[in-house]
């Protein structure tokens, strides 16, 4: 695994969204694995900045995000559709049509959803390059520690600290979603190149466990050892225990 570590959470920032931004020149079709969390904000950001200074042209480009609350409606504020709505896809000028992030309506059986998602990943050809956050429980998307390596896009329960970090961001202990729709670790695996997000301290432990000790699915981000074309892109309080 490559390993560049940034002096700060904006260099960590812009670092990812030059790759993104290079990659996209060498192949405008090319397929994105997109993540949420606090982490990729400053991605994000980054990525608009070129958009509008210097033309990065997203017209051609496919997204597929990791993941989404189930039995959360696509309209809900919190929804991972509406962080990407308003933090990414409304201020570039991606084409609707080839954006996927799974459907968690309550009104849609989840699981039917859940491989549809998966057949609809085989079908555009694979990922190309899948950004991805680390949990502080070593979760990669919400493929909680357990997770098998070899699992697909499925329907899972959220480990217990991930839904008390969902309680405090959606504000208020109702409604809060207790399961999700996840690609796989197998379908993050499949994708051409990775990049993984760390920032900050008390992300250190865990990347080294990710990075540096032994593989196991106590850890599920510690699966991208095994994988042969990873960058992870630190700052310089993630990588203090490497
Ligand atoms: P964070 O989440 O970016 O909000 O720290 C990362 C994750 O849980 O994957």
């Amino acid at each position: 695994m490559r390993v560049v570590v940034n002096p700060d959470y904006e260099t960590l920032s812009e670092e990812a969204a030059e790759i993104i931004a290079k990659a996209v020149l060498g192949k405008p079709t090319l397929t994105l694995g997109l993540p949420t969390g606090s982490t990729p904000l400053g991605m994000y950001d980054a990525l608009i900045r070129k958009h509008r200074s210097e033309a990065l042209d997203f017209s051609g480009v496919r997204t597929f995000n990791l993941d989404e609350y189930a039995g959360i409606s696509p309209d809900h504020p919190q929804s991972f559709h509406g962080y990407m709505r308003t933090r990414f896809f409304n201020l570039v000028n991606l084409l609707r049509k080839n954006i996927h992030i799974p459907d968690g309506s309550p009104d849609i059986d989840a699981t039917v959803e859940a491989d549809r998602y998966e057949s609809a990943i085989i079908e555009a050809g694979g990922i190309d390059l899948l950004i991805v956050g680390i949990g502080g429980n070593g979760h990669i998307a919400f493929n909680e520690p357990g997770s098998p390596f070899d699992s697909r896009t499925r329907v899972v329960a959220l480990a217990p600290e991930t839904i008390q970090k969902v309680t405090k961001e959606f504000g208020s202990s109702e409604g809060i979603p207790r399961t999700a729709i996840t690609m796989g670790i197998g379908t993050i695996l499949d994708a051409r190149r990775i990049l993984l997000l760390a920032s900050g301290a008390a992300k250190a432990d865990m990347v080294r466990r990710a990075m540096r000790d032994r593989v196991t699915d106590a850890v599920p981000a510690s699966a991208l050892q095994l994988h042969s074309n990873v960058i992870a892109i630190l700052d310089e309080a993630a990588s203090a225990k490497l």
